[in-house]
């Protein structure tokens, strides 16, 4: 059965000056053949995930490891110094070429022209109904909920303004279900809490409005990127359970990006680990927390002290920034105790094992410790 979400071969390039001056690695050509100029680097080099209906996929890996990166770059959603430069994201029968980037000048002509989609054809990243499915079937909650608000405007016409553009209920239909809504997360139902500035609110009930901005929509898909960062442990664990049980109930898949292992255990059906822009391991969160394949994931379970009962086993060596991450050899062979001369031979490919996935050449004779 196909996914309600997926997303395949997702390329994308970084800006970084330093290339240029490094001058090691031609730039990237994207799938439509276009050089990038100099400067630009292919960071994440064809990373695919997907999340089935009603299921939570979770992003985890150190910080500028990539998974805001792959999360947005599948939308089409990457702000300037970042680009798609190949890939494609479905949504149920909704096809999307994500190609481009906040400053790709063909990628603001093509915003310009308007297509007709026809069910399963593939779709640039200007399609007005690419733009309508997101808009009303995907709900997104970012880690800065205050900022994702605009200030000057009252949060509830903001939360219906999506309704009022792809929708034809009227004035009064939207405020009714945006008040829902606000009912939904546990905040006030009121007309004063309607009429808020987001600048009025704390972080936790910045976080609430966003997910009741997201719920108005409906969605079947919540995009969650550090939902729980910036918020004090009693706020961000009341968030959790209020997303968890909304997802029981909508039955919405979910990709969560997280740093918190924790978080993932509680909520998360499948855990994909990021390292170097890429994931190196995906499987269901209970085979891979508890006898993980990659070192990486092993070593990343290692450094949490909640969830090993025995001693940490910290990963050594810091991670390389994505623009310098060597190529033709395993990503994580600079930090690995493992590795071998086979390691620096050839990038391992992400392949299928023990029902999930793995990227590692010796994957099939360690014994990794996970969860104690
Ligand atoms: N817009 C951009 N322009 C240039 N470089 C970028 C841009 N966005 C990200 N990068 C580079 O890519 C790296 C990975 O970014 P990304 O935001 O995906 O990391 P992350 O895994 O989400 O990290 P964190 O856990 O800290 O949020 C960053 O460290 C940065 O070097
Ligand atoms: S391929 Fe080699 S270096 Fe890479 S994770 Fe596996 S053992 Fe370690
Ligand atoms: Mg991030």
């Amino acid at each position: 059965m196909p996914k309600l979400f997926e997303v395949r071969g997702l390329r994308i390039a970084i800006l970084d000056p330093e290339a240029a001056v490094r001058g090691t690695r031609r730039p990237p050509v994207d799938d439509r053949g276009e050089r990038l100029p100099t400067g630009w680097v292919e960071a994440i080099p064809g990373v695919s995930y997907g999340v089935d209906e009603g299921e939570t996929l979770a992003l985890i890996g150190e910080s500028a490891s990539g998974k805001s990166l792959m999360l947005l770059g599948a939308f089409g959603l990457l702000p300037q110094g970042a680009r798609v430069l190949g890939g494609i994201t479905t949504f149920r029968d909704t096809v999307f070429e994500p190609v481009g980037g906040g400053d790709d000048n063909r990628a603001r002509d093509r915003r310009r022209r308007a297509k007709r989609h026809t069910p399963g054809t593939v779709m640039d990243g200007t399609d007005p109904d690419w733009a309508r499915v997101v808009a009303t079937e995907v709900g997104f909650l970012f880690q800065n909920p205050i900022a994702s608000w605009t200030p000057i405007l009252e949060i509830g016409p903001q939360a219906g303004e999506v309704l009022d553009e792809y929708t034809d209920l009227t004035t009064e239909e939207i405020t009714e279900r945006v008040m829902d809504a606000l009912g939904e997360v546990h905040l006030p139902r009121t007309r004063r809490m309607f009429g808020a500035f987001s600048t009025e609110l704390s972080r936790g009930m910045g976080q609430r409005a966003m997910l009741a901005a997201a719920l108005v929509k409906a969605p079947k898909l919540l995009i969650a990127d550090e939902p729980l960062s910036g918020l004090d442990v009693s706020v961000s664990a009341a968030i959790l359970d209020l997303i968890k049980d909304l997802k029981h109930r909508r039955g919405m898949a979910m990709v969560l990006v997280t740093h918190d292992l924790a978080v993932v255990a509680r909520i998360a059906d499948r855990v994909a680990v990021v390292y170097g822009g890429r994931i190196v391991e995906e499987g269901p969160v209970g085979d891979v927390f508890g006898r993980p394949q990659h070192p990486y994931t092993s070593g990343l379970i290692g450094s949490v002290p909640s969830l090993t009962s025995g001693r940490l086993h910290p990963i050594p060596g810091e991670a390389i920034p994505l623009s310098a991450v060597p190529t033709g050899r395993c990503v994580f062979a600079d930090r690995c105790s493992f590795v071998d001369d086979v390691c620096l031979e050839s990038e391992p490919p992400l392949v299928e094992s023990r029902g999930g996935s793995v990227a590692c050449h010796r994957a099939a004779e360690l014994d990794l410790p996970g969860i104690g």
